[in-house]
């Protein structure tokens, strides 16, 4: 059988109604909404409200993309959802998911690849449609950071970048062709050696006797933890390499990308990888200042957002690229 590209035939997302404004933050820890906008250009994000679940996002973001569709959960064979925020340890928020979908039997799995994870869920998700063993896929991005952050001083550097919110698309194989709409090229790194320079602690398995003690928690262990500035010399670096990596496995020249969407953890790193790559800001798409980062869910997002937008239409050449903890890095080039 001929393998058989896969095309992107709907978006969705969703974001909690509740926003959480800079100058809020400042009411819990020193901190300003200049610092904010200026080191991050984040103006506000979104948090959950009690009650409200991560299955819960992703299912109102999933259901947007199959409607995108013309698709209903019966038409879906594979669920694949990339987040660093399970809503429980084990077996993940996939599950939930899929319960909440009335999913029947189809198969679903959680991917861990932080802030890369939907381009993870993407490439693999490609693969196997590619190889004939599914025929569309439910790829989902999520992630409930609020209730996980230090929401004091102790925690402010990374308190203030992040948010919460779902982001999907269905993946369908394209059986015309004629149609050269696809994924293209993705390409994928990851360096466990700076594992410990963005990730949280604990719980860990690994902790002997218990994964989470009473001292691990007055100490703050269970919080991320991250090293902004190391974080961001990395993906200053590593995030134009890929790209440029990828648009060339997919013979894509850099001028005929429509729309450049960056992971959005840090606006003055997407305009610095814009700027490396001398990307005309009108090709560039970001929503970070409303949303924060909501590592896998950001990319799919801004797909979401873009295609209802009108930013993105048949033809065009999307290139999206993250960069996460792990380290995780990759580049995915898309023909709509
Ligand atoms: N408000 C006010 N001051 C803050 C603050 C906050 N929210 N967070 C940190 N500071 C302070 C620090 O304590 C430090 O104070 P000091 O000089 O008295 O020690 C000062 O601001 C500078 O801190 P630093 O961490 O060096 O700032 P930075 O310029 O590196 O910016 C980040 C911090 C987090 C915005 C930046 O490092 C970053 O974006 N890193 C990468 C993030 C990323 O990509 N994450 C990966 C994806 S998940």
């Amino acid at each position: 059988m001929p393998s058989k590209r896969a095309k992107i035939v709907g978006t969705g997302m969703c974001v909690p109604e509740r926003v959480v404004t800079n100058d809020e933050l400042a009411g819990m820890m020193d901190t300003t909404d200049e610092w904010i906008q200026q080191r991050t250009g984040i103006k506000e994000r979104r948090w959950i409200t009690p009650g409200q679940m991560p299955a819960d996002l992703a299912g109102e973001a999933s259901l947007a993309a199959l409607e995108r569709a013309g698709l209903g959960i019966e038409d879906i064979d594979f669920i694949l959802l990339g987040t660093l925020s399970s809503q429980h340890e084990f077996p993940g928020t996939s599950f939930f998911l899929h319960e909440r979908l009335s999913a029947g039997e189809i198969p679903c799995i959680d991917l861990r690849a932080q802030c890369s994870g939907f381009l993870y869920a993407l490439n693999f998700a490609d693969s196997l449609i590619q190889s004939g063993k599914c025929r569309r896929i439910l790829v989902v991005g999520c992630e409930v950071h609020s209730t996980g952050i230090d929401p004091t001083t102790r925690g402010r550097d990374v308190a203030v970048i992040f948010g919460d919110g779902a982001g999907a698309v269905i993946l369908e194989a394209n059986e015309d062709d004629d149609d050269p709409a696809g994924i293209l090229h993705v390409r994928l790194h990851a360096q466990g050696k700076h594992a410990r320079r963005l990730w949280i602690e604990a719980p860990a398995s690994g902790e002997w006797p218990c994964r989470i003690s009473k001292e691990m928690i007055d100490e703050g262990r269970h919080f991320p933890k991250m090293e902004g500035k190391y974080v961001f010399k990395h993906a200053v670096t590593r995030m134009p390499e890929v790209l440029t990596e990828a648009l060339a496995g997919a013979s894509i020249k850099l001028d005929d990308v429509s729309l450049f969407l960056f992971h959005q953890a840090n606006l003055r790193i997407n305009e610095y990888v814009a700027g490396k790559l001398e990307i005309p800001d009108d090709r560039l798409f970001n929503n970070i200042e409303r949303y924060g980062n909501c590592s896998a869910a950001s990319i799919p997002m801004l797909l979401a957002e873009a295609d209802r937008e009108g930013l993105i239409t048949s033809g065009h050449i999307i290139s999206m690229t993250a960069f996460g903890s792990g380290f995780t890095w990759g580049s995915a080039v898309v023909r709509w």
